[in-house]
Order: C-alpha cells, then sequence, then structure tokens
C-alpha cells in the first residue's frame, strides 16, 4: 500500500488530503501539522513524515516581513523546516511534493537540503502547485481545470511523475493532467494567480475611466469578456482584490525578476499591485467626499469583512484598508460579517501593515481609534442610524436584505457605497438611496 503524508493541515493541504483519501481508498493518507490547535484531533507528526512515500508539503509561504527581500521575497522559513525533518526522520526512499506555492527554483535549495542530509536515502522532489480557490475548494478539488506536476527530465525524475499521477488519475482524467520540468511547473503557479489578478486590476482600472465618463463597467465587461480570446470569467470590478495569494505571489513573482536583471518585467508586474492599492484607496476617498468631504464622528455600517463570500479568510481582504482609512477619517464603524469574529477584525484592524514598495513599518492602531469600531451579529444592527453603508464582500444574504426597512432606520441622505455591484441600484434609488457603485453612472 502507497503511504502519502502531507505537511500542513491548512486550506491546501487538508481538504486536498480529504480528497485524495476519498477518491484513493488503497492510500493511506495522512495529515501533520505543526500547530496543537489544528494538530490536536490528528495523529503524531513525525510517524507519518517517516513512514510515507510521497510527502506533500503545503506549508504557508508568506511574504518575507525582515532581512534579504523584505516586503516581496516568500519566506521559505516553514518549507525548510518540513525539508529537515523530513531529512531527519525518512526511513525509505521519497517523493517529496511542494504542494506550497514557491519562488522557481525552489525545488533545487529543498533538494540541495535533503540530499545533504540523506543518509543513504533517495529522495525526487516535484512540483504540484495547487490551484483551487476558498470557499469552492473540493468543487475545484474534485473537478480541477488542471493537475501539474513537473520533475526532473532523468528517469528518476519521471518516474516519480508517474506515481503521483496515478494518485491523480483515480478521478482526474488524462489529458487534464500536465507533465512539465519543476521550474515550469514552479513559475506556472505563480504565473497563473498575477494573470488571474492581473484581469481584476485591468477592470478595476477600467471603472475609475467608467465613473469618469458614464460608461458602465458591467456592460464594458461584459463586451469585452465575449471575445473568446479573452472570456468572460474574472472580469467582475470590485473594490480590490483580497486574499492570502494574489498579492504575496505577484511580490514574489517581482523579486524573483529583480533578483534576474527583468527591471522592466517587475515593474509591470508591480503595477497589478499598485492598481489593486489605488482602487482601495479611491473607495475610501469617494465615500469621503460624496459624503460632504467629512466623515468624522458618522455611524458608518461596514457589510462584509471576509476578501470573498462562503469563506471567513481575511487574509489581505481589501476591508481591511477600506476601514483603516475610515477610521483615519475619524468614522464610527459597525461591523457585520457572516462568518467573521470580532476577535478576528479587531486583531486586522490593530496590526501593522507592511508597506512593501516602501519597507517602512506603519503605526498599529491607536486605542481610541479602536474604540470607534463596533462588531454586530446583524446586517440591520449595523446599518441602524447610520450616515452610510459600504458594502465590501459578495455575500449572498445581502442581495436579499430588506433595504427599505434598513433606510428608514438610517440617517438620511442614506449613502450606499457597493464594493462589490452586487446590489439592484435602481430599486435602492427609488426607496431613497443614494447610491456609488464601481464603476457605474450615478
Ligand atoms: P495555511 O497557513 O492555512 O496552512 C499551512 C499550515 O502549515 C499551518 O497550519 C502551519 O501550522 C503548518 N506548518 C508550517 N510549518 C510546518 C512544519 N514545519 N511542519 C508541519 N506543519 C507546518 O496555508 P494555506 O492557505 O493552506 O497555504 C499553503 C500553501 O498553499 C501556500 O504556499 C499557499 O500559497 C498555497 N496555496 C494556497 C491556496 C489557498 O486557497 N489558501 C490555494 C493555492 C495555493
Ligand atoms: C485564488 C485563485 O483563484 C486560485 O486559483 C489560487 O489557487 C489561489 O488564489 C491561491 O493561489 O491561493 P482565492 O484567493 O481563494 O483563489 O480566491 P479568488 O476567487 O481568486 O478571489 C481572489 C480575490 O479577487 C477576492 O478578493 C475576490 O473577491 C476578487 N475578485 C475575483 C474580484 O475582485 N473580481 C473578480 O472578477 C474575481
Amino acid at each position: 500500500m502507497v503511504k502519502i503524508c502531507c505537511i500542513g493541515a491548512g486550506y491546501v493541504g487538508g481538504p486536498t488530503m480529504a480528497v485524495i483519501a476519498f477518491k484513493c481508498p488503497a492510500i493511506e493518507v495522512a495529515v501533520v501539522d505543526i500547530s496543537v490547535a489544528r494538530i490536536a484531533a490528528w495523529n503524531k507528526v513525525e510517524k507519518h513524515v517517516s513512514e510515507a512515500d510521497i510527502i506533500f508539503v503545503s506549508v504557508n509561504t508568506p511574504t518575507k516581513t525582515r532581512g534579504l527581500g523584505a516586503g516581496k521575497a516568500a519566506d521559505l522559513t516553514y518549507w525548510e523546516s518540513a525539508a529537515r525533518m523530513i531529512a531527519d526522520v525518512a526511513k525509505n526512499d521519497k517523493i517529496v511534493v511542494e504542494k506550497s506555492t514557491v519562488p522557481v527554483k525552489t525545488a533545487e535549495a529543498i533538494e540541495k537540503i535533503l540530499t545533504h542530509n540523506s543518509n543513504g536515502i533517495k529522495y525526487q522532489i516535484l512540483s504540484n502547485p495547487e490551484f483551487l480557490a476558498e470557499g469552492t475548494a473540493i468543487r475545484d478539488l474534485f473537478n480541477p481545470d488542471r493537475v501539474l506536476i513537473g520533475g526532473r527530465e532523468t528517469p528518476g525524475g519521471q518516474k516519480a511523475i508517474q506515481a503521483l499521477k496515478e494518485v491523480y488519475a483515480h478521478w482526474v482524467p488524462e489529458d487534464r493532467i500536465i507533465c512539465t520540468n519543476l521550474w515550469s511547473a514552479e513559475l506556472s503557479k505563480l504565473a497563473a494567480n498575477a494573470f488571474l489578478a492581473q484581469r481584476i486590476s485591468s477592470v478595476n482600472a477600467m471603472s475609475a475611466l467608467c465613473e469618469a465618463t458614464g460608461a458602465d463597467v458591467t456592460q464594458v465587461s461584459h463586451a469585452v469578456g465575449k471575445d473568446t480570446r479573452v472570456g468572460s470569467k474574472f472580469l467582475n470590478a470590485s473594490v480590490g482584490f483580497g486574499g492570502s495569494c494574489f498579492q504575496k505571489d505577484i511580490l514574489s513573482l517581482v523579486y524573483i525578476c529583480e533578483c534576474n536583471g527583468l527591471k522592466e518585467v517587475a515593474n509591470y508586474w508591480k503595477q497589478v499591485i499598485q492598481v489593486n492599492d489605488y482602487q482601495k484607496n479611491r473607495f475610501v476617498n469617494r465615500v469621503v467626499s460624496s459624503m460632504f468631504n467629512t466623515v468624522s464622528g458618522k455611524k458608518i455600517a461596514i457589510l462584509g469583512f471576509a476578501f470573498k463570500k462562503d469563506t471567513g479568510d481575511t487574509r489581505e481582504t481589501p476591508a481591511i484598508d477600506v476601514c483603516k482609512g475610515l477610521l483615519g477619517d475619524n468614522a464610527n464603524l459597525s461591523i457585520y460579517d457572516p462568518q467573521v469574529t470580532e476577535d478576528q477584525i479587531r486583531k486586522d484592524l490593530s496590526m501593522r501593515k507592511f508597506d512593501w514598495d516602501n519597507p517602512i513599518h506603519l503605526q498599529p492602531m491607536s486605542p481610541t481609534v479602536m474604540k470607534q469600531l463596533s462588531v454586530v451579529w446583524d446586517a440591520y444592527a449595523a446599518t441602524k442610524g447610520a450616515h452610510g453603508l459600504c458594502l465590501l464582500t459578495e455575500w449572498d444574504e445581502f442581495k436579499t436584505l430588506d433595504f427599505k426597512k434598513i433606510y428608514d432606520n438610517m440617517q438620511k441622505p442614506a449613502f450606499v457605497f457597493d464594493g462589490r455591484n452586487i446590489i439592484d441600484e435602481q430599486k435602492l434609488r427609488e426607496i431613497g438611496f443614494i447610491v456609488y457603485s464601481i464603476g457605474k453612472p450615478l
């Protein structure tokens, strides 16, 4: 029986291994983690690593915040410690699978760590990046657009690719399993996220021009996306993209370009993040300027804090920057999100933001500012007595709110700023709201 072990029981490791276990009854799958809270229910870390034939490494690879490359480069501390642990406990030859998103050429470094500590054990490193999105993880894993496996172009490397391919072949059609060399697989993951994020920044840049000219960004993206060469997915204008990966992975790509002397290429991709920051700032400025240039002392309801619907994840959520911007202008915020806890929101808003282009740390939020903040468990409580309402996550439940009731309980004029373009503007205007959507005429 083949044994698989996955190091890292997070958003990727947990669901991916659950699907492999479900689809491949003949394979024994274990998931291990260093987080006591996460692992309490799982088995002992080292035993499974030492016995497994295939080890997936799905540990976090955040942006470095100190030292060389701080603010851009990927922090591979967790990866390296996982690799060293594998080397320490291994008892048989192993295939080590890079599941985490890593800079191109990471496999070479991992190979060095493993082979220099090998005690005669043979390792093959494969790159098998994950393309699932949060909120649709299981669906994406069951029915992936493609599975990408990169390995060495040696007989040993090809044999390892074949072994991993056989695992996926239990449920993924063969023509969707792409096999490449190691560096192509590593780079394709960064490239895929950069391309996806670039579409959002492109449509968001257009949204600013739409607001200036009277065009409607929804109509523009529909018309553009109908061209089959462009495609219609991922062209929704928004308050900005968030999530743990887009920004991190583009910064990593930028850093790799810079290290390779490719300044123009680095600057090109940097723009994707700059436009995203611009979009979040633009949103805050629009709220303040339309509310008579001041939100000081005014209650503003924030509906949605997660970076997208159907997840409680707040990593890099645009809500953080929007809320900080409004708090900075002295607004009183009342925040509601169906899945994010008050603790998480307060933690996110009190954390210092790393300025990646100009590596200085911004000041943490003062205790007085934190008092301008309340977190409630209902959209109606959040909007009661508010001057304005900002919709920051596209939760389905926000589409069916009783906006008449909300309007009646708000200060007048009552403003709505829809950062996700999900509400029926016409209907809200008829109720009496002043409505601002992204990239749409007033
Ligand atoms: P996560 O932070 O949710 O999970 C990582 C887990 O690894 C944590 O629980 C941590 O405790 C554990 N860990 C760290 N070092 C360890 C060690 N030495 N031994 C055992 N456990 C260790 O992160 P995630 O969202 O699952 O992302 C993991 C990787 O997958 C990242 O590289 C990310 O870029 C990539 N990725 C994430 C997504 C996503 O949707 N979240 C999608 C595709 C790819
Ligand atoms: C993204 C990718 O979609 C996955 O393929 C990838 O595996 C993953 O990153 C990763 O590497 O971590 P995820 O971040 O979970 O997945 O979520 P997305 O659905 O891509 O949304 C990212 C952000 O973009 C969200 O804030 C979302 O609201 C925003 N978005 C998305 C838009 O503003 N407009 C769109 O048209 C689409």
